[in-house]
C-alpha cells in the first residue's frame, strides 16, 4: 500500500503515533497552509523531472514511518516510491493538501465548575473552529463545518444526542454543514433572524435565550462582520464569536459589501464590538476561525476579554479611527466566496469539488 488517506494521518496525529510527515511542496504553497509538525524539503521540480535523486539531501528521523505530501497526492507519490526504495516506510498522502482541507482535531475547553462539557472542533486543513457543548444526555453545535457525521460520532462518545444546531452567521469562508446536521440528528436549526436563507429554520433573536439543564445559551447580536453575525454566551461565561472577535483581531467588515455598505458594517461593528467589551473581562472567547493550522496539542485557541482587550489595539481607538484603520487592513478576499456565500444561503453542498469551493486559507480576520 503506497498511499495513505487523510482519516488515517490525521488519527494518528490525533493519537501522537510517531509519523514524520514530509511537504515536498515549493516554498509558497507552504507558507498558504501546512499541516502542523510537518518537515519541509522542496523536492518538487526535481520529483516531476523523475530524478531518483530528488531526496537524497532529506533528512529523516529514525525508523518511522513518512507520509509524503503535495498539493493533490501525485508528485508525493513519486516520493513516496523513491523513499521506498530506499527501504523506508512511506505512504504518499492521497489526495494531497486539498483532501487534508477536510482534517480535523479536537481540544476540551475547560470548564471550571459546571457539569457541562465544551469541545472545540477544528479543521485544521482550514481553519474553521466548531463547537460541540454537551450536559447529561444533550448537545449543541455551533458553527458546524465538517462532515455531520464527525458531530454525531463525537456526541455519540458521551452519550449526547444532538438537539440544537447554530450558525453565528452565514459563512462566506466555508460551506456550512449546520443545515445537514440538523437533518441528520433530527436536531432543530436556529440560525439569525435575519431573512438571508431560502430554507426553514428556527430564527434567534438578540436576548434570545435556549435553557436546558445546566447549559443556558443566550444569543447577543453582534452586526457588523455580516449583519445578522450573533454570538452565543454560554453560561454567562463563554462567548462564541463567530467572525465577530478573535483573540487576536476582528471580523472584516466588508464581504459582500460595497464601499458605503463595508462604512455601515464597520460602524455597526464597532458598537458589537463594545457591547461585548462590557462583559466581565473574564468571559473566554471562543472565535468561528483561525488564519494558522490548529496543532495537534488539545489546547483550545481561546482568550479571555481581557487578554484581548489587551492584544488588540484596535477596539480602543475612538469610532472615526476605527473605521479608517479597519478599512486600511482589510485582508484580500477569499476566493470562490460568493459561490460559498450563495451555497449556504441556499443550505445546500455542491455534489463534488467541496474543497474546490473552500480552497484557500480562512481571511475572514482583521488583526
Ligand atoms: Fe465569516
Amino acid at each position: 500500500m503506497i498511499t495513505i488517506d487523510v482519516e488515517t494521518v490525521r488519527t494518528w496525529l490525533e493519537e501522537g503515533r510517531p509519523v514524520t510527515v514530509l511537504d515536498i511542496r515549493p516554498i509558497h504553497e507552504r507558507v498558504e497552509w501546512s499541516i502542523p509538525g510537518s518537515i519541509h524539503f522542496d523536492a518538487y521540480d526535481a520529483l516531476k523531472a523523475n530524478d531518483p535523486q530528488a531526496l537524497a539531501g532529506v533528512e529523516l528521523p529514525g525508523d518511522i514511518p513518512v507520509v509524503t505530501v503535495c498539493a493533490a497526492g501525485r508528485t508525493s507519490l513519486i516520493a513516496a516510491q523513491q523513499l521506498q526504495a530506499r527501504g523506508i516506510q512511506a505512504f504518499s498522502l492521497d489526495g494531497g493538501m486539498k483532501a487534508w482541507s477536510l482534517a480535523w482535531n479536537v481540544a476540551e475547553v475547560p470548564v471550571a465548575g459546571d457539569a457541562v462539557y465544551v469541545f472545540q472542533v477544528r479543521r485544521t486543513g482550514k481553519g474553521c473552529l466548531s463547537y460541540l457543548l454537551g450536559a447529561q444526555d444533550e448537545a449543541l453545535v455551533i458553527d458546524a463545518s465538517l462532515d455531520p457525521q464527525v458531530y454525531l460520532d463525537l456526541a455519540s462518545l458521551y452519550g449526547w444526542h444532538i438537539t440544537s444546531v447554530f450558525d453565528t452567521h452565514i459563512h462566506a469562508d466555508h460551506l456550512s454543514r449546520s443545515r445537514q446536521l440538523a437533518e441528520r440528528s433530527g436536531a432543530t436549526l436556529f440560525l439569525p433572524e435575519k431573512p438571508r436563507v431560502s430554507f426553514p429554520f428556527t430564527a434567534i433573536r438578540d436576548g434570545d435565550t435556549l435553557a436546558k439543564p445546566t447549559m443556558m445559551l443566550t444569543a447577543l447580536h453582534t452586526p457588523g462582520h455580516t449583519m445578522e453575525s450573533t454570538c452565543y454566551l454560554l453560561n454567562n461565561h463563554i462567548l462564541f464569536t463567530g467572525d465577530t472577535l478573535f483573540p487576536t483581531g476582528i471580523g472584516r467588515p466588508d464581504l459582500e459589501a460595497d464601499e458605503q455598505q463595508a462604512q455601515v458594517r464597520a460602524s455597526a461593528l464597532y458598537h458589537s464590538l463594545h457591547k461585548l467589551l462590557a462583559l466581565p473581562s473574564d468571559t473566554l472567547v471562543l472565535p468561528g476561525h483561525t488564519s494558522m493550522p490548529v496543532p495537534f496539542d488539545g489546547i483550545p485557541i481561546a482568550a479571555t476579554l481581557a487578554e484581548i482587550d489587551e492584544e488588540v489595539g484596535m477596539i480602543h481607538a475612538p469610532r472615526e479611527a476605527f473605521l479608517q484603520q479597519i478599512m486600511m487592513r482589510l485582508p484580500p478576499t477569499p476566493p470562490n466566496y460568493r459561490q460559498v456565500v450563495t451555497f449556504n444561503e441556499m443550505g445546500l453542498l455542491p455534489e463534488s469539488g467541496v474543497t474546490d469551493l473552500e480552497a484557500g486559507a480562512n481571511r475572514c480576520a482583521i488583526s
